[in-house]
């Protein structure tokens, strides 16, 4: 009942101001959040999205002149309100001017693909705080914390957000088809040790790849034919020592055993005799290589070059 009252009140507010140009103002958004306790006092609040801009406001008056929100700002100013407090509003709501839409549609961006999943489902116009993203066409396995998105900020105003914090969109530059497999495989100069490697290859929309069997072993020589050079794989061994977990997730290694026949540890004879047979490294050695057909464990710290697996 409070929580009624005072969103009337609101409303009330928000008309009182706008008397002179009798705005239309339209509910935004209702939602579940929490606003942190304000002082007593006139109170400027950026609002992350519009519904912190609701809150109940608790008064030891009997009138509480809470809000006025400002759309232009993205800020709520709290005010005429000596001795009140905020409390957490579950379902809090806010009026905002109907004018501020979107009738024009979001810029275009090269190669990217819009993206209705963020609330609005784009049809214009857009209402106020609308957002789309902007999705690579070629599915990436490594979506970038934030992504290319545009808000609708006011009239026919859309703001581009993480322009440059978004990765540019994975090209299918320098992969090439295993036609055996049916995947994309490329290699990568580095040098980059695993977890970088495995990084620029999940950019991609690929993993690092490993010599799992004899196809995959032959699509890997397809774009890396030396077979002198050390290839760092996409498995390691560092949770569990002796098990090697793989970015391929259909194969395993348990006890330094993987879980089908196909096995290749290779034998080090630089090494002093007893500790020439890999994997030999234990602990230091969380890493695995690919130097011929044989593998070797080794130290994750080393940067070499590696293969991209698209799949
Ligand atoms: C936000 O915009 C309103 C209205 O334009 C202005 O009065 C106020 O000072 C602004 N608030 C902040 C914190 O910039
Ligand atoms: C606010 O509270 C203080 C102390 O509780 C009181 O002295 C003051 O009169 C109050 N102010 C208003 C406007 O009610
Ligand atoms: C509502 O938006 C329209 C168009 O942007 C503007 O002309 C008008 O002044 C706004 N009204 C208020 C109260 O902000
Ligand atoms: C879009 O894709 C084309 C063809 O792959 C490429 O040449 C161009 O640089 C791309 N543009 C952007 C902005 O990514
Ligand atoms: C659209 O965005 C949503 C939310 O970020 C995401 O889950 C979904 O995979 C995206 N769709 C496409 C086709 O990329
Ligand atoms: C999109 O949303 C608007 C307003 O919520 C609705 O009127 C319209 O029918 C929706 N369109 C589609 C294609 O779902
Ligand atoms: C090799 O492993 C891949 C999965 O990584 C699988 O698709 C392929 O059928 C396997 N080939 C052989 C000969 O086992
Ligand atoms: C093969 O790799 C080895 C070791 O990195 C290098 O010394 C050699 O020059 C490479 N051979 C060719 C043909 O690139
Ligand atoms: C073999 O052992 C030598 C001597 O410790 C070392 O320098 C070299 O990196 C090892 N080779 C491989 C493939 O682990
Ligand atoms: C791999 O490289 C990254 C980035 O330079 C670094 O943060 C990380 O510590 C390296 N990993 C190891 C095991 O050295």
């Amino acid at each position: 009942m409070l929580f009624c009252l005072v969103l009337a009140a609101f409303f009330l507010v928000s008309v009182t101001e706008a008397d002179v140009q009798s705005t239309t103002f339209h509910l935004l958004k209702q939602d579940a959040k929490l606003w942190p306790l304000a002082g007593t006092g006139r109170d400027w609040v950026k609002t992350r999205n519009a519904v912190d801009c609701g809150s109940i406001c608790h008064s030891l008056r009997p009138i509480c002149n809470a809000f006025n929100w400002h759309p232009g700002n993205f800020t709520c100013e709290f005010v005429k309100t000596p001795n009140v407090t905020l409390q957490d509003a579950p379902g809090a709501m806010v009026y905002v001017n109907s004018s501020s839409v979107c009738e024009t549609p979001p810029p275009p961006m090269a190669n990217r693909t819009l993206n209705f999943s963020h609330g609005w489902n784009g049809s214009l116009p857009a209402p106020l705080l609308s957002e789309v993203s902007y999705d690579c066409p070629r599915h990436s396995r490594c979506p970038p914390p934030l992504p290319l998105k545009a808000k609708c900020v006011g009239f026919n105003a859309w703001e581009i957000l993480n322009l440059n914090v978004t990765p540019p969109c994975a090209g299918t530059e320098g992969y090439r088809l295993f036609l055996e497999d049916g995947r994309f495989y490329k290699r990568y100069q580095g040098p980059m040790n695993r977890t970088e490697a495995s990084q620029v290859c999940c950019v991609d929309g690929a993993r690092l790849a490993s010599d799992t069997n004899v196809t995959v072993y032959s699509a890997i020589r397809s774009v890396a034919p030396n077979t002198t050079e050390a290839i760092v794989q996409g498995a390691t061994d560092e949770l569990v020592e002796g098990t090697w977990i793989y970015e391929d997730p259909s194969f395993l290694q348990v006890n330094n055993t993987p879980i089908t026949s196909y096995i290749w540890w290779g034998t080090n004879s630089s090494l002093p005799v007893g500790q020439q047979k890999a994997p030999n490294g234990g602990q230091n050695k969380n890493c695995l290589i690919l130097l011929g057909v044989y593998w070797f464990d080794i130290p994750c710290a080393t940067r070499l070059p590696f293969v991209c697996q698209y799949y």
